[in-house]
């Protein structure tokens, strides 16, 4: 990680206007600075620069922060990322330091990783652009298919030649690790060229790393599947990657809308026609993580499908997950035997933008007008389907929303509207209940999790935080709001929302702020309702409280208790660790609560005369000594009795 030293240098140095003036453009207005936002859609300017605060916030839509923010925001960089971009902007040295050796390899081994499919990148491009064959085959035919030469430069498309092992032995006269080129899959086990005689589409990550590969066939010429990607490897995983969303990501976020294609060439085609709004899942049905990955830019999902049934089923598998995280679910099809690709070749940008505004059907509402027409009169199937849906309806968080698909569920399948509002809110009944049921007992559960979590940190105790736990509140409201919807470990399904609500529903009614309390009851509720909780959600919320806490939250790194920062200077930043972060903020939290609460019943215990309350309130104050003691113990605390 980066020093301390070098984060404060960093923080220090960085003026806002400076890093947000490279993406937006910035006009003088009084002391501080306005501009079009980013971030949303906008005609008139409602986005603020303050240089004497260093921080931007947006008018309209909401978005602030500082320097640091704007860059995971609009950037989609990680802390880290953010605070070397800034470093190398105004030429700061970087101290790293405190990466443990395991941490370090992996970096390191990421890092190459990346490196190699970078050299391999610059490889095909060279066949592509530079050999005779290459030419011919390859960008003759990336020219044949309409790819202009700055499109093809865009996306670093390249060509592998026919030849067993070119890249391989280029690669290791070079020196680079065989092993290394194996385990990212551009050398087979055999010690050949895994591409050969296919055009190549490198797979970019959110940060515009190459992760992957793509290669296509181009003729016969070649056996085999029309596509072949690389391996599975530490820098890729299939699911957590859409095809083009780097490029697409700030078009997402302007249109506040991301089409979904199947296909690389749909994609690469659109950009082209300029229409760069689009990814593709690459041929398989959307997952959770992509669905996420989505979510960080926009609700709006609009599916463009060629009309075959194929092709609708494979979205058909992720669409509950869409509803689930209550996205806006649209669909177009495209007219027979067309895909994006053609289609928008045929029709040109205005055309094929006019027709999907046209065409552009409610998923839900498209799916049920399929269904109805397939299920006829037949009460059997009728019946079937009705479940079926009303399980996806319950799912729907979005009361008003809700109601719409009832109505039109009810008119599709000519049902009773009454039947299907009572049987979609048992189900939904059903899941609190369970819900509630589940927590209580995973919360026992997780907090045994909690406690067999050994810990080394050392914390002294604060001799007036029995007084007031504003601090500690906080701390966990930061926690919730930054990295809510981060999962709390890869073992579990948990996220660090789930962990944190599990653990304190039980000390919600003793918080001592009414905002922290506030915000924490409403997490409670928005998982029961399933709805993810992330930055957006808080930015976003109607109720001021929660939007100006997130960007409190987000705008100031370090706000943290006396003993994070004594913390920080053994630990990893929490910003890199969120479940310690979760766990030691829970516990401390817990803790002081618990003190308070031996206190509180100690005081009573002196003033009572009766034997018989006397010995519940000592039986009280045992147990609370016990689950005291055992805080103490994981935070490392000493007690003073
Ligand atoms: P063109 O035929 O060049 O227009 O390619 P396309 O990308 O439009 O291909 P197609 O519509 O046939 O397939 C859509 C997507 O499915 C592709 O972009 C790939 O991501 C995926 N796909 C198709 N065929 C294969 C295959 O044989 N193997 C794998 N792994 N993926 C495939
Ligand atoms: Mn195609």
């Amino acid at each position: 990680m980066i020093s301390q030293k070098s984060v404060q240098d960093i923080l220090e140095t960085v003026r806002v206007e400076d890093i947000v003036g490279e993406f937006v453009n910035l006009k003088k207005r009084g002391v501080n600075l306005i501009g079009l936002c980013p971030f949303h859609a906008e005609k008139t300017p409602s986005f603020n620069v303050s240089p004497t605060r260093n921080i931007y916030k947006c008018f309209g839509c909401g978005k602030g922060g500082d320097s640091v923010n704007f860059l995971i925001e609009h950037e989609s960089l990680s802390f880290y990322e953010a605070l070397k971009y800034i470093a190398a902007k105004y030429n700061i040295e970087v101290e790293e330091t405190q990466l443990s050796p395991e941490l370090i390899n992996e970096n390191l081994e990421k890092d190459s990783l990346y490196i190699i499919n970078q050299f391999a990148d610059n490889y095909f491009s060279t066949q592509l652009f530079e050999t005779d064959l290459g030419k011919s085959v390859g960008l003759g035919y990336f020219k044949q298919r309409g790819f202009r030469e700055d499109t093809i430069k865009k996306f670093n498309l390249g060509y592998a030649t026919a030849e067993r092992d070119d890249l391989t032995r280029e690669a290791v006269t070079k020196g680079y690790n065989i092993e290394l080129l194996r385990k990212i899959g551009l050398t087979t086990q055999s010690d050949n060229d895994f591409f050969r005689s296919r055009v190549v589409f490198p797979i970019h990550n959110l940060t515009g790393k190459i992760a992957a590969f793509a290669g296509r066939i181009l003729s016969t010429e070649t056996q085999g599947p029309k596509y072949l990607n690389s391996p599975e490897s530490d820098i890729y995983q299939k699911s957590k990657i859409l095809y083009g969303l780097f490029f697409a990501k700030t078009a997402i976020r302007k249109e506040d809308e991301c089409m979904l294609v199947e296909g690389y060439t749909d994609v690469i085609s659109l950009h082209q026609g300029g229409v760069e709004n689009v990814v593709a899942s690459s041929g398989t049905s959307l997952t959770p993580e992509q669905i996420r990955l989505i979510k960080r830019y926009t609700n709006n999902i609009l599916i463009l499908y060629d009309g075959d049934a194929a092709g609708i089923k494979a979205t058909l598998r992720g669409i509950e997950l869409i509803i689930e995280q209550d996205c806006n679910v649209k669909i177009v099809l495209l007219p027979d035997k067309h895909d994006p690709d053609s289609f928008f070749k045929e029709l040109g940008h205005t055309a094929f933008l006019d027709y999907i505004s046209q065409n552009k059907k409610d998923f839900l509402i498209f799916r049920l007008s399929l269904a109805a027409k397939e299920i006829g009169d037949d009460p059997v199937k009728k019946t079937a389907f009705v479940r079926e849906i009303i399980q996806t309806l319950a799912k729907i968080p979005d009361t008003i929303k809700r109601s719409v698909y009832v109505k039109e569920c009810a008119l599709q399948l000519k049902i009773d509207e009454r039947v299907i509002i009572n049987e979609t809110n048992k189900l939904i009944t059903q899941h609190i209940t369970k819900n509630r049921q589940e927590n209580r007992e995973k919360q026992k559960e997780s907090y045994d999790t909690v406690a067999n979590q050994g810990t080394d940190h050392s914390f002294t105790e604060q001799r007036n935080s029995i007084l007031n736990h504003d601090l500690q509140e906080k701390d966990v409201i930061r926690v919730l709001i930054k990295f809510g919807h981060l999962p709390f470990s890869e073992e579990t399904d948990l996220t660090i929302a789930q962990f944190i609500t599990k653990n304190l529903s039980d000390v919600i009614d003793d918080f001592d702020n009414k905002n922290y309390q506030k915000i924490l009851q409403d997490a409670i509720e928005c998982i029961h309702l399933g709805k993810l909780l992330d930055t957006t959600y808080y930015l976003n919320h109607p109720d001021p409280v929660f939007k100006d806490m997130a960007i409190e939250v987000l705008s100031t790194q370090y706000a943290y208790s006396e003993n994070w920062k004594k913390e920080l200077q053994t630990q990893k930043k929490p910003d890199e660790n969120q479940k310690n972060d979760a766990i030691q903020s829970v516990r401390l939290l817990k803790y002081r609560k618990i003190t308070r609460m031996c206190k509180e019943n100690q005081d009573k215990l002196s003033n009572l005369v009766d034997e018989k309350e006397i010995s519940t309130l000592l039986h009280v104050q045992q147990t609370l000594q016990q689950l005291r003691a055992q805080l103490a113990k994981e935070l490392d605390i000493v007690v003073y009795n």
